[in-house]
């Protein structure tokens, strides 16, 4: 009997992972104001290519959908030569190496955007929530009212998806994950309580789907569905969000996704919240699942020998420790985590955590 273990490798889609060990998406902030690729995210990414698979932190695909400062995007084709450098690094250790495509929607300041750049979600209804600017040495900033769009717009922004996706590709990404949850856009759309449109993007459980499943599905148009994968996470608060039935909201999105065939799902288990999250992808998505949060490489070794997921995703573990695949598999010992300069521009606690010496 042959068990899957951490360091089976693994085919999501189109995609091949070495091992199982996933790099959790991230937002570091070390992007320039415009979002311009910086040199030290290349080495950061470069650093971290021993992973099965690498999930950038959030791009935004449209200046209306940046919502924090220093954070990269991939709007025009301008951009795609600046991701080409972080791809080819981590090509060149043998990694695979996804972007997450971040529309934030309403999660966002006027301060973090370019002054043309507008704030657009499903309805004018505010996240109470704050976010940091870099302006005055650093203040938070409430959200703003976001503009609700027109029905007539929203192909539009569907579209941003689909064009970022195809920078995407011509900077040399395996695949793309449309960034599904944490209170951005695709969940405002799908949630109760940020989506009171009456017309065919809400109004109905099929209306609030609407939008996440025309995503990923011009997404998945770009080279077809097996280089395109998802995130979601049921009952997920972050960014002030609510949903009045998270458990049937996600059951039918689920359902209605299955048939697109797209790469993977990938799920953060949030152990407090309302929903088991884990339990619940694995049950209503067909294709293969990514579990994440706060797993120690013991328990995600147990995890994927009961079939709870098919790849674990690890984040902060990732942040100190570069070459975090490489030391499970030689059972060393692990750096803990730190929370020092985490969004901080610089590669002080970006690059400056060594890896093991052989
Ligand atoms: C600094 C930081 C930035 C994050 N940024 C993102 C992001 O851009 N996109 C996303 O989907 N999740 C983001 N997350 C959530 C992580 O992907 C992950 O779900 C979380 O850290 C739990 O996993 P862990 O316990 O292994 O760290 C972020 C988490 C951290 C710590």
């Amino acid at each position: 009997m042959s068990f899957v273990t951490l360091m089976t490798p693994a085919r999501f889609g189109s995609l091949n992972l070495k091992n199982r060990v996933v790099m959790a998406p991230m937002t570091r902030s070390r992007a320039g104001v415009d979002g311009e690729i910086t040199d030290i995210m290349v080495e950061y990414y470069r650093q971290r290519a021993g992973a099965g698979m690498i999930i950038t932190e959030g791009v935004y695909p449209s200046e209306n959908g940046k919502g924090y400062c220093r954070t990269p995007g991939l709007v025009h084709p301008d951009q795609v030569t600046g991701w080409q450098r972080v791809t080819d690094a981590v090509h060149a250790e043998g990694g695979t190496i996804v972007m997450q495509v971040m529309h934030v929607g309403r999660v966002a300041v006027a301060d973090n955007k370019r002054p043309d750049a507008e704030t657009v979600g499903p309805s004018a209804i505010a996240a109470n929530w704050k976010l940091f600017t870099d302006n005055g040495g650093g203040t938070m900033q409430p959200c703003v009212v976001p503009r609700p769009l027109d029905g007539h717009e929203i192909p539009g922004v569907i579209d941003e998806y689909r064009r970022c996706t195809e920078l995407a590709f011509e900077a040399g990404f395996d695949g793309v994950e449309l960034h599904g949850t944490s209170g951005y856009l695709p969940a405002q759309f799908l949630s109760t309580g940020t989506n009171r449109r009456k017309d065919e993007w809400g109004g109905s459980l099929n209306g609030r789907l609407r939008f996440f499943v025309e995503v990923a599905d011009a997404m998945a148009g770009v080279d077809g569905p097996g280089r395109v994968g998802f995130r979601v996470v049921p009952g997920n608060p972050y960014n002030d969000l609510h949903d009045d039935d998270p458990e049937e909201t996600f059951r039918a999105l689920l359902a209605a996704l299955n048939p697109l065939g797209l790469a993977y799902c990938h799920t953060i288990r949030l152990p407090h919240g309302p929903v088991d999250n884990e339990r619940l992808c694995r049950q209503a998505w067909n294709g293969p699942l990514i579990i994440n949060d706060s797993y120690s490489p013991e328990e995600a070794s147990d995890a994927l020998e009961l079939g709870r997921g098919d790849a674990v995703a690890f984040g902060r573990l990732y942040i100190t420790n570069p070459d975090l695949a490489e030391r499970i598999e030689a059972r060393a010992e692990l750096a803990p985590t730190d929370a020092a300069h985490i969004y901080d521009p610089g590669p002080e606690g970006y690059l400056d955590f060594p890896t093991r010496s052989v």
